[in-house]
């Protein structure tokens, strides 16, 4: 199964920026600036500060990487080093959720920083054959004032490679930022918050409501209100679900609780995603292999989550059928049985 999945064509929808930095990237960085950074260069001592007790201990922890970024060089080689590891993976197209406020605040000017992601996106179509595009988030655990700073970096800037706008970080509450989103949204831009990944089901009906969410970052806590389950399966809303990610947060006490299957079964549209696969010790093909398990998926099954995907997200149409086009191709290749659709 795990071969099937690393040889199928995927696209990632919920992957951050800074959480998929490879432990040797991190090592370096934190080397760099060890007199004033609180993350170890050894790696056997990183895999031990990666190691989270709860979400709100991850969030010191993801903190503390972001800080090791400090000029645009550092941004420019992050990205690359994340679309040459989805490359790695047959992933063909990535939304990857980059913060610009955290860089800006950090010295960065918002020009270069978009600079810098724009010629990693260059590079990676050239030579990767990877599509990538930014889902610009604002920090949750800043002001509000991040939220009209990010709002502001993405329509001054507006890089080619933006088509969404979000919120993560603490998972604070979702209405003040209604202004923002809208504001986002009139700009042309696609909307997807982190909501209920630790919280409620309120505050995904408060993302979908008030910031007019086109797809929810996590939403597991959704499966307690069966009235919201409903709505995301009538309306075709999209949960980007990330397990290990639950997992390792806490957001989850176990694997056997994840709300996944039951979700799936009441028909609410999900992708798998990987969120911050170096610091959970995860990939795109772990989650594929874990979520098969979870749902009891043969590979047609798991071209079909695949395709799912594809669907969900803010590519174009041409170039999602160009992937669609390559997962039938793929599953043709091994086996006509199986192309299911
Ligand atoms: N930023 C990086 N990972 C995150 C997560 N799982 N939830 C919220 N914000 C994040
Ligand atoms: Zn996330």
């Amino acid at each position: 199964m795990r071969e099937f999945v690393a040889g199928l064509p995927k696209v990632e929808l919920h992957v951050h920026h800074v959480g998929s930095a490879s432990p040797v990237t991190v090592a370096e960085l934190a080397a760099r600036h060890e007199s004033d950074s609180p993350v170890p260069a050894d790696p056997q001592e990183l895999a031990e500060y990666f190691a989270f007790t709860d979400f709100e201990h991850f969030l010191r922890v993801y903190l503390s990487v972001v800080n090791l970024i400090r000029d645009a060089e550092d941004v420019r080689a992050l990205t690359w080093g994340v679309a040459r590891d989805l490359a790695g993976q047959n992933v063909r197209y990535a939304e990857l959720t980059v913060t610009p406020w955290s860089s800006v605040r950090q010295g960065i000017p918002a020009e270069a920083f978009c600079e810098a992601i724009e010629d990693a996106r260059l590079a990676a179509a050239r030579e990767l054959n990877l599509s990538l595009a930014w889902c610009f988030d604002i920090p949750g655990e800043a002001t509000l004032n991040s939220g009209e700073k990010t709002l502001d970096i993405a329509l001054r800037q507006r890089p080619a490679g933006l088509v969404s706008f979000g919120i993560g970080g603490a998972e604070v509450a979702r209405s003040p930022y209604r202004d923002i989103f809208a504001a986002a949204r009139a700009a042309g831009l696609h909307i997807a918050p982190h909501a209920g990944e630790t919280t409620s089901a309120a505050e995904v009906w408060d993302a979908i409501r008030l910031l007019r969410a086109e797809r929810i970052g996590h939403g597991i806590r959704a499966v307690e209100d069966p009235s919201l389950v409903a709505f995301l399966a009538e309306n075709r809303i999209p949960l980007e679900i990330s397990p290990t990610s639950n997992l390792c947060t806490r957001a989850v006490p176990s694997i056997a609780d994840h709300p996944l299957a039951e979700l799936v079964a009441a028909g609410v549209p999900v992708s798998i995603n990987s969120d911050d696969p170096s610091m959970f010790s995860t990939t795109l093909i772990d989650e594929y292999v874990l979520a098969g398990q979870m749902l009891d998926l043969d590979k047609a099954g798991l071209a079909d989550l695949a395709r799912a995907a594809v669907r969900q997200s803010f590519a174009g149409d041409w170039e999602k059928s160009i992937i669609l086009r390559e997962i039938d191709e793929y599953c043709t290749s091994l086996d006509a049985g199986f192309i299911s659709g």
